[in-house]
């Protein structure tokens, strides 16, 4: 069985990734050739899905020429996209590398403002791209006017459809999550320093953020819940247990789009419903082969199954 993944983006980017001879105030840095790619939390995770073989449609807001070259970028990559008219224009990143010493730097643009009315227009699209059992994923962070319990909506809201919504958000936004019981929330996944600010405390051990995961599961948060442990691997609770699932030490050259893999191996797994803990150890490949491949790269398929191979799952 292989269901359906919806991936939503509200606030996507058209990326260019250039460099010049060096970075410095005041002249003009004449810059390479730039890269151009599709980004966004969800757009990222509907690439990243593909690259391990997988498909996933990707719902994004778009406004304006900048959107219109954003869904060409998508349609070239061959990723299937619903869009649907967000609010102003759609915004563009750059990231600049020094050629002397490879640093590089990453300016993010805030993306259009969006007002009470933008919302429904949303929830509207989500609901003509949603089927029966589809896996929703909501990646990234809120564009600036959404209301930080947008998610908690969103996964009421698909869940009258039997869809099941992950999440993947920080600030405010996963903070209101945290605090609330959402019965139709399927999975949370943040980071571990986010982890670490929710709980209040260090999480040492795979122990200590598994009994933090598990305390948000059985305060009804999600029916599963995610932590993220760096190079240390991840942690999944669910009422039916918890795992820890990490890889072999790899090298890494650039940690970008590391978690958005996590987040599409995971749900690819999912959609096909592996076991619990193979979903885990599958994200944990696909973020590890992420972390060894250079920035604009998301998780190598040969890569990921070369890790998969040797990622071990422990149950806690
Ligand atoms: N050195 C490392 N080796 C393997 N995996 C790593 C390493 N550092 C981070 N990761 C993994 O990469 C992912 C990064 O996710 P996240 O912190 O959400 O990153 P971002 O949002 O910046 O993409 C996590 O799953 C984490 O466990
Ligand atoms: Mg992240």
């Amino acid at each position: 069985m292989n269901r359906h993944i919806l991936t939503i983006t509200l606030n996507p980017t058209v990326d260019f990734a250039t460099t010049a001879p060096e970075v410095v105030p005041g002249p003009k840095l004449r810059c390479t050739e730039p890269m151009i790619d599709p980004g966004g939390g969800g757009i990222n995770v509907a690439r990243a899905i593909q690259m391990l073989g997988g498909q996933a449609t990707a719902l994004i807001a778009i406004g304006g020429a900048t959107g219109a070259h954003l869904l060409q970028l998508l349609t070239q990559e061959g990723i299937a996209t619903v869009a649907f008219q967000g609010p102003g224009e759609t915004r563009q990143s750059i990231s600049v590398t020094d050629a002397r010493n490879g640093e590089q730097y990453r300016f993010v643009m805030p993306g259009p403002s969006w007002a009470e009315h933008d919302l429904p227009r949303a929830l509207r699209s989500v609901d003509q791209a949603t089927g029966d059992g589809t896996f929703v994923v909501l990646s990234g962070s809120q564009p600036p006017g959404v209301a930080k319990d947008f998610p908690s909506i969103l996964a009421a809201h698909v869940s009258t459809r039997q869809a099941r919504l992950i999440v993947d958000t920080s600030g405010p936004a996963l903070f209101h999550l945290a605090k609330g019981p959402h019965k139709t929330l399927h999975v949370l996944r943040m980071d571990g320093e986010e982890g670490e600010e929710l709980a209040g405390r260090p999480l040492q051990t795979p122990e200590d953020t598994a009994k933090f995961a598990r305390e948000l599961v059985d305060a009804g948060v999600a029916r599963m819940v995610i932590v993220a442990r760096g190079a240390d691997g991840s942690v999944l609770s669910s009422a039916e247990g918890s795992w820890h699932s990490v890889g072999p030490e790899v090298p890494v050259v650039s940690k970008v789009g590391a978690g958005d893999s996590f987040v599409g191996a995971f749900t690819l797994a999912l959609a096909r419903e592996e076991p619990l803990g193979d979903c885990l150890r599958f994200g944990v490949a696909a973020a590890s082969a992420a972390v060894m491949t250079e920035a604009t790269r998301l998780c190598d398929r040969a890569i990921t199954e070369k890790i998969l191979s040797d990622c071990v799952l422990t149950e806690l």
